[in-house]
Protein backbone atom coordinates (compact mmCIF):
# COMPACT_ATOMS: atom_id res chain seq x y z
CA UNK A 1 0.00 0.00 0.00
CA UNK A 2 1.19 3.20 -1.15
CA UNK A 3 0.32 6.72 0.43
CA UNK A 4 0.40 9.70 -2.23
CA UNK A 5 0.22 13.23 -0.86
CA UNK A 6 0.99 14.80 -4.89
CA UNK A 7 -1.55 15.14 -7.42
CA UNK A 8 0.82 14.65 -10.35
CA UNK A 9 2.19 11.49 -8.46
CA UNK A 10 -1.38 9.63 -8.34
CA UNK A 11 -2.34 10.52 -11.89
CA UNK A 12 0.99 8.71 -12.80
CA UNK A 13 0.86 5.68 -10.40
CA UNK A 14 -2.71 5.05 -12.13
CA UNK A 15 -1.47 5.93 -15.38
CA UNK A 16 0.75 3.07 -15.07
CA UNK A 17 -1.69 0.94 -13.87
CA UNK A 18 -4.70 1.49 -16.51
CA UNK A 19 -1.48 1.13 -19.16
CA UNK A 20 -1.76 -2.73 -17.78
CA UNK A 21 -5.81 -3.03 -17.96
CA UNK A 22 -6.15 -2.27 -14.71
CA UNK A 23 -9.85 -1.65 -13.44
CA UNK A 24 -10.06 0.88 -11.03
CA UNK A 25 -12.26 1.33 -8.05
CA UNK A 26 -12.14 4.41 -5.74
CA UNK A 27 -13.84 5.33 -2.14
CA UNK A 28 -13.73 8.75 -0.92
CA UNK A 29 -13.13 9.35 2.66
CA UNK A 30 -12.96 11.92 5.42
CA UNK A 31 -10.91 9.56 7.14
CA UNK A 32 -11.22 8.07 10.82
CA UNK A 33 -12.10 5.37 8.79
CA UNK A 34 -14.99 3.08 10.55
CA UNK A 35 -16.40 -0.29 9.59
CA UNK A 36 -18.79 1.74 7.17
CA UNK A 37 -15.85 2.56 5.49
CA UNK A 38 -14.54 -0.61 5.52
CA UNK A 39 -17.43 -2.00 4.14
CA UNK A 40 -17.21 0.54 0.47
CA UNK A 41 -13.42 -0.74 0.65
CA UNK A 42 -14.27 -4.56 1.31
CA UNK A 43 -17.03 -3.79 -1.88
CA UNK A 44 -14.30 -2.09 -4.38
CA UNK A 45 -11.65 -4.65 -3.26
CA UNK A 46 -14.20 -7.82 -4.77
CA UNK A 47 -14.62 -5.56 -8.17
CA UNK A 48 -11.92 -3.76 -8.79
CA UNK A 49 -8.30 -4.40 -9.61
CA UNK A 50 -6.80 -2.07 -8.09
CA UNK A 51 -8.68 -0.08 -4.56
CA UNK A 52 -8.07 3.59 -4.13
CA UNK A 53 -8.81 5.60 -0.83
CA UNK A 54 -9.28 9.00 -0.38
CA UNK A 55 -8.97 10.29 2.94
CA UNK A 56 -9.07 14.53 2.83
CA UNK A 57 -11.20 16.53 5.38
CA UNK A 58 -13.11 18.68 2.92
CA UNK A 59 -13.19 22.22 3.84
CA UNK A 60 -15.38 23.68 1.54
CA UNK A 61 -18.40 21.44 2.73
CA UNK A 62 -18.34 22.77 6.53
CA UNK A 63 -20.42 25.85 7.47
CA UNK A 64 -18.51 28.20 9.07
CA UNK A 65 -20.00 27.20 12.69
CA UNK A 66 -19.68 23.64 11.78
CA UNK A 67 -16.95 21.38 12.73
CA UNK A 68 -14.26 21.25 10.48
CA UNK A 69 -11.72 21.75 13.02
CA UNK A 70 -12.80 19.45 15.45
CA UNK A 71 -14.14 16.99 12.76
CA UNK A 72 -11.66 13.55 13.98
CA UNK A 73 -8.68 12.88 12.58
CA UNK A 74 -6.45 9.67 12.57
CA UNK A 75 -3.85 8.62 9.62
CA UNK A 76 -2.04 6.10 11.24
CA UNK A 77 -5.05 4.25 12.24
CA UNK A 78 -6.40 4.70 8.88
CA UNK A 79 -3.64 3.48 7.55
CA UNK A 80 -3.96 0.30 9.30
CA UNK A 81 -7.20 -0.33 8.65
CA UNK A 82 -6.80 0.51 4.88
CA UNK A 83 -3.80 -1.96 4.74
CA UNK A 84 -6.44 -4.61 6.18
CA UNK A 85 -8.92 -3.97 3.83
CA UNK A 86 -6.61 -4.68 0.75
CA UNK A 87 -6.12 -0.73 -0.56
CA UNK A 88 -3.53 -0.26 -3.24
CA UNK A 89 -3.04 3.69 -2.67
CA UNK A 90 -4.62 6.37 -0.15
CA UNK A 91 -4.64 9.49 -1.47
CA UNK A 92 -3.85 12.09 1.39
CA UNK A 93 -3.67 15.36 -0.34
CA UNK A 94 -3.26 18.64 1.82
CA UNK A 95 -6.15 21.64 1.35
CA UNK A 96 -3.46 23.42 -0.76
CA UNK A 97 -2.73 20.93 -2.64
CA UNK A 98 -6.40 20.22 -3.67
CA UNK A 99 -7.32 23.86 -3.60
CA UNK A 100 -4.78 25.82 -4.68
CA UNK A 101 -4.87 29.21 -2.71
CA UNK A 102 -7.13 30.99 -5.36
CA UNK A 103 -9.82 28.65 -6.45
CA UNK A 104 -11.95 30.23 -9.04
CA UNK A 105 -14.76 27.93 -9.70
CA UNK A 106 -17.03 25.38 -8.26
CA UNK A 107 -19.85 22.97 -8.79
CA UNK A 108 -23.47 23.72 -7.52
CA UNK A 109 -26.04 21.53 -7.24
CA UNK A 110 -29.10 22.56 -8.45
CA UNK A 111 -31.90 20.03 -7.16
CA UNK A 112 -32.55 18.35 -3.91
CA UNK A 113 -30.48 20.50 -2.10
CA UNK A 114 -33.28 22.48 -0.70
CA UNK A 115 -34.62 19.23 1.76
CA UNK A 116 -33.05 17.14 4.45
CA UNK A 117 -29.06 18.24 4.97
CA UNK A 118 -29.63 20.85 2.35
CA UNK A 119 -31.82 22.88 3.95
CA UNK A 120 -30.18 22.48 7.13
CA UNK A 121 -26.23 22.90 6.21
CA UNK A 122 -26.45 25.19 3.42
CA UNK A 123 -23.63 25.06 0.36
CA UNK A 124 -22.97 21.79 1.96
CA UNK A 125 -23.43 19.86 -0.86
CA UNK A 126 -21.89 22.50 -3.46
CA UNK A 127 -19.17 21.10 -1.38
CA UNK A 128 -19.70 17.97 -1.70
CA UNK A 129 -20.37 17.98 -5.67
CA UNK A 130 -16.88 20.33 -5.88
CA UNK A 131 -14.35 17.78 -4.40
CA UNK A 132 -15.92 14.96 -5.70
CA UNK A 133 -15.72 15.93 -9.05
CA UNK A 134 -12.26 16.85 -8.62
CA UNK A 135 -11.29 13.42 -7.17
CA UNK A 136 -12.95 11.69 -9.75
CA UNK A 137 -11.09 14.10 -12.36
CA UNK A 138 -8.12 12.92 -10.20
CA UNK A 139 -8.69 8.94 -9.96
CA UNK A 140 -10.99 8.83 -13.10
CA UNK A 141 -11.98 5.77 -11.79
CA UNK A 142 -14.56 2.94 -13.52
CA UNK A 143 -16.56 2.74 -10.27
CA UNK A 144 -17.20 5.00 -7.16
CA UNK A 145 -18.60 3.84 -3.56
CA UNK A 146 -20.77 5.40 -1.46
CA UNK A 147 -22.86 4.52 1.57
CA UNK A 148 -26.71 4.66 1.82
CA UNK A 149 -25.70 6.25 5.12
CA UNK A 150 -25.72 9.54 3.29
CA UNK A 151 -28.17 8.65 1.18
CA UNK A 152 -28.96 12.56 -0.29
CA UNK A 153 -25.07 12.90 -1.08
CA UNK A 154 -26.00 9.14 -2.69
CA UNK A 155 -28.44 10.39 -5.04
CA UNK A 156 -27.04 13.99 -5.39
CA UNK A 157 -23.86 12.06 -6.52
CA UNK A 158 -25.86 9.91 -9.48
CA UNK A 159 -26.80 13.54 -10.48
CA UNK A 160 -23.29 14.74 -10.45
CA UNK A 161 -22.17 11.71 -12.54
CA UNK A 162 -25.05 12.30 -15.38
CA UNK A 163 -25.49 15.88 -15.52
CA UNK A 164 -21.23 16.37 -15.70
CA UNK A 165 -21.06 13.07 -17.99
CA UNK A 166 -18.65 11.38 -15.52
CA UNK A 167 -17.98 8.08 -17.23
CA UNK A 168 -18.23 6.30 -13.51
CA UNK A 169 -20.41 3.67 -12.47
CA UNK A 170 -20.88 4.90 -8.88
CA UNK A 171 -22.04 1.91 -6.28
CA UNK A 172 -24.54 2.49 -3.40
CA UNK A 173 -23.41 0.42 -0.32
CA UNK A 174 -25.83 -0.35 2.52
CA UNK A 175 -25.86 1.05 6.07
CA UNK A 176 -23.81 -0.31 8.88
CA UNK A 177 -24.72 -0.59 12.21
CA UNK A 178 -23.41 -0.91 16.11
CA UNK A 179 -25.21 -4.31 17.29
CA UNK A 180 -27.48 -1.55 19.14
CA UNK A 181 -28.66 -0.33 15.69
CA UNK A 182 -26.88 2.96 15.83
CA UNK A 183 -25.36 3.98 12.62
CA UNK A 184 -21.49 3.78 12.23
CA UNK A 185 -20.14 7.41 12.05
CA UNK A 186 -16.86 9.24 12.23
CA UNK A 187 -18.26 11.45 14.36
CA UNK A 188 -19.86 8.91 16.87
CA UNK A 189 -16.54 9.24 19.48
CA UNK A 190 -17.78 12.99 20.10
CA UNK A 191 -21.10 11.99 21.71
CA UNK A 192 -20.49 11.91 25.78
CA UNK A 193 -21.70 8.62 27.60
CA UNK A 194 -24.95 9.54 28.16
CA UNK A 195 -25.62 10.47 24.56
CA UNK A 196 -23.79 7.22 23.09
CA UNK A 197 -26.88 5.39 25.48
CA UNK A 198 -28.81 7.67 23.86
CA UNK A 199 -28.53 7.51 20.14
CA UNK A 200 -29.44 4.38 18.78
CA UNK A 201 -33.28 5.63 19.31
CA UNK A 202 -32.41 7.56 16.21
CA UNK A 203 -32.78 4.47 14.10
CA UNK A 204 -35.96 3.30 16.70
CA UNK A 205 -37.59 6.20 15.59
CA UNK A 206 -36.76 5.71 12.03
CA UNK A 207 -38.09 2.49 11.94
CA UNK A 208 -41.22 3.42 14.09
CA UNK A 209 -41.97 6.38 11.92
CA UNK A 210 -41.99 3.65 8.68
CA UNK A 211 -44.27 1.29 10.87
CA UNK A 212 -47.01 3.52 11.01
CA UNK A 213 -46.59 5.12 7.58
CA UNK A 214 -46.74 1.32 6.31
CA UNK A 215 -49.75 0.84 8.63
CA UNK A 216 -51.80 3.92 8.63
CA UNK A 217 -50.97 4.74 5.27
CA UNK A 218 -50.98 8.62 6.63
CA UNK A 219 -47.15 10.13 5.77
CA UNK A 220 -47.95 13.26 8.14
CA UNK A 221 -49.66 11.28 11.08
CA UNK A 222 -46.58 9.15 11.19
CA UNK A 223 -44.15 12.03 11.16
CA UNK A 224 -46.01 14.02 13.71
CA UNK A 225 -46.37 11.25 16.53
CA UNK A 226 -42.63 9.92 16.09
CA UNK A 227 -41.74 14.15 15.89
CA UNK A 228 -43.76 14.74 19.63
CA UNK A 229 -41.83 12.08 21.25
CA UNK A 230 -38.41 13.27 20.18
CA UNK A 231 -39.16 17.09 21.42
CA UNK A 232 -39.15 15.17 24.22
CA UNK A 233 -35.71 14.39 24.25
CA UNK A 234 -33.88 16.03 26.80
CA UNK A 235 -30.09 15.42 25.60
CA UNK A 236 -30.32 17.02 22.25
CA UNK A 237 -32.54 18.57 19.70
CA UNK A 238 -34.26 17.35 16.09
CA UNK A 239 -33.30 18.98 13.50
CA UNK A 240 -35.15 17.12 10.76
CA UNK A 241 -37.70 14.02 10.41
CA UNK A 242 -39.17 13.41 7.00
CA UNK A 243 -40.21 11.47 4.88
CA UNK A 244 -39.90 11.48 1.22
CA UNK A 245 -39.18 9.56 -2.13
CA UNK A 246 -36.41 8.31 -3.67
CA UNK A 247 -33.75 9.22 -5.09
CA UNK A 248 -35.97 12.22 -5.99
CA UNK A 249 -36.45 13.62 -2.37
CA UNK A 250 -39.63 15.00 -3.50
CA UNK A 251 -42.84 15.03 -1.27
CA UNK A 252 -44.35 11.63 -2.12
CA UNK A 253 -47.46 11.23 -4.50
CA UNK A 254 -49.52 8.38 -5.44
CA UNK A 255 -46.98 7.05 -7.81
CA UNK A 256 -44.10 7.14 -5.39
CA UNK A 257 -43.16 3.14 -4.39
CA UNK A 258 -39.65 4.13 -3.34
CA UNK A 259 -39.49 6.04 0.50
CA UNK A 260 -36.84 7.50 2.23
CA UNK A 261 -37.48 8.48 6.25
CA UNK A 262 -34.63 10.34 7.37
CA UNK A 263 -33.43 12.13 10.97
CA UNK A 264 -30.86 14.53 11.72
CA UNK A 265 -30.55 14.88 14.80
CA UNK A 266 -28.17 16.93 17.24
CA UNK A 267 -26.23 16.47 20.47
CA UNK A 268 -24.25 18.95 22.70
CA UNK A 269 -21.65 18.83 19.79
CA UNK A 270 -22.52 16.21 17.31
CA UNK A 271 -24.84 16.24 14.67
CA UNK A 272 -25.82 12.59 14.01
CA UNK A 273 -28.02 11.86 10.33
CA UNK A 274 -29.57 8.05 9.42
CA UNK A 275 -32.11 7.11 7.07
CA UNK A 276 -34.14 4.04 6.39
CA UNK A 277 -34.56 3.40 2.15
CA UNK A 278 -38.10 1.30 1.92
CA UNK A 279 -40.58 0.19 -1.11
CA UNK A 280 -44.20 0.51 -0.56
CA UNK A 281 -47.12 0.94 -2.85
CA UNK A 282 -48.78 3.86 -1.99
CA UNK A 283 -52.36 3.70 -3.79
CA UNK A 284 -54.04 4.62 -0.23
CA UNK A 285 -51.43 6.87 0.68
CA UNK A 286 -53.07 9.73 2.55
CA UNK A 287 -50.90 12.67 1.19
CA UNK A 288 -52.08 16.09 2.20
CA UNK A 289 -51.58 19.57 0.33
CA UNK A 290 -50.03 17.59 -2.60
P1 LIG B 1 -17.31 10.34 5.09
O1 LIG B 1 -18.30 10.88 6.05
O2 LIG B 1 -15.93 9.99 5.59
O3 LIG B 1 -17.92 9.06 4.41
C1 LIG B 1 -17.25 8.40 3.38
C2 LIG B 1 -18.20 7.37 2.81
O4 LIG B 1 -18.50 6.39 3.80
C3 LIG B 1 -19.55 7.98 2.36
O5 LIG B 1 -19.93 7.45 1.10
C4 LIG B 1 -20.47 7.55 3.47
O6 LIG B 1 -21.83 7.42 3.06
C5 LIG B 1 -19.90 6.19 3.85
N1 LIG B 1 -20.34 5.79 5.18
C6 LIG B 1 -20.23 6.51 6.34
N2 LIG B 1 -20.81 5.84 7.36
C7 LIG B 1 -21.29 4.69 6.85
C8 LIG B 1 -22.00 3.57 7.40
N3 LIG B 1 -22.34 3.52 8.69
N4 LIG B 1 -22.35 2.56 6.57
C9 LIG B 1 -22.03 2.61 5.24
N5 LIG B 1 -21.36 3.62 4.66
C10 LIG B 1 -21.00 4.65 5.46
O7 LIG B 1 -19.17 11.32 2.97
C11 LIG B 1 -18.08 11.86 3.07
O8 LIG B 1 -17.07 11.40 3.88
C12 LIG B 1 -17.70 13.10 2.27
O9 LIG B 1 -18.84 13.89 2.07
C13 LIG B 1 -17.04 12.77 0.90
C14 LIG B 1 -17.96 11.99 -0.02
C15 LIG B 1 -15.72 12.00 1.12
C16 LIG B 1 -16.69 14.11 0.19
O10 LIG B 1 -15.86 14.89 0.96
Amino acid sequence: MKVVRKISELRGLIQLEKNLGKKIGFVPTMGYLHEGHASLLSHARTENDVVILSIFVNPTQFGPNEDFDSYPRDFERDEKIASKEGVDYIFYPSVLEMYGDNATVSVVVKDRNDVLCGKSRPGHFDGVVTVVSKLFNIVNPSKAYFGKKDAQQLAIIQGLVRDLNFDIEIIGVDIKRELDGLALSSRNVRLSIEERENAPMLYECLKETRKMFEESNDLDNAIRSTKAKLMENQLGSLDYLEILSYPELKKPDKKTTTFIVAIAFRYSTVRLIDNIIFKKESEKMEIKNV
